[in-house]
């Protein structure tokens, strides 16, 4: 029993070495830099992107992404701990939860986005139930808000965790846009219910 959980952990833990040193020598702030390659590998959604949103960006390997990905492309990224600076990367620092930071937003943006992308996830607990559900919350939130941001053959792309609320976020998709999927990208998978959701075609009334 103890020999399987210490092998487990050895290959979770190799899994996660591999990408860190991966992003380290290619100069990415996060490994997750390579789930959001992988995402745009799947869905191609940087093609003709011209205002892209980058939420829970810090320490910032997506908004790097982005950034050298994107060619004229206003990029907005926004988190509750201070981003160090891109250059050509507009950053606000907020808590996106609240409606002002939801107002400033739509503000600093002169056009609806083509792309919003969310990496958001709630402080770990320990508990795995409860982080779920609060990082499930922060992704009912994004698509709730995409109505207002996304431009009608925008994207979104979203952290969801596949657990408890994960119908609830699944079904409130379904209602919002006309294609929905998901996808785990390989440098994502461990033994977390990570997954992410791809969202377009929004419906219009
Ligand atoms: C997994 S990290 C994002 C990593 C990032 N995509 C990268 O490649 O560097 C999740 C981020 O979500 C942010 N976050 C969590 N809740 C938030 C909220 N309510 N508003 C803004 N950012 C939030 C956290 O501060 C954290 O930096």
């Amino acid at each position: 029993m103890r020999k399987n959980k210490s092998s487990k952990d050895w290959i979770i833990q190799q899994h996660r070495d591999q990408y860190f040193k991966q992003a380290k020598s290619a100069g990415f702030r996060s490994r997750s830099a390579y789930k959001l390659l992988e995402l745009n590998k799947k869905f191609n959604f940087f093609k003709n992107c011209k205002t892209a949103i980058d939420l829970g960006s810090y320490p910032g390997g997506w908004s790097q992404i982005l950034k050298k990905s994107l060619k004229n492309c206003k990029i907005l990224s926004v988190d509750i701990k201070k981003m160090k600076k891109i250059e050509g990367v507009d950053f606000l620092l907020c808590d996106f939860r609240k409606e002002e930071s939801k107002e400033k937003i739509l503000k600093e943006l002169n056009d609806k986005a083509d792309l919003l992308v969310s990496d958001m996830a709630a402080d770990t607990t320990g508990n795995k139930d409860l982080d779920c559900i609060r990082t499930n919350a922060l992704c009912a939130e994004v698509i709730e808000f995409s109505s207002s941001i996304i431009k009608e053959n925008g994207v979104v792309i979203s952290k969801v965790f596949n657990g408890t609320d994960f119908l609830n976020v699944k079904n409130l998709a379904k209602n919002k846009f006309h294609k929905v999927n998901f996808f785990k990208p390989e440098s994502s998978r461990d033994y977390s219910k990570e997954t992410y959701v791809h969202c377009s075609g929004i419906k219009t009334l």
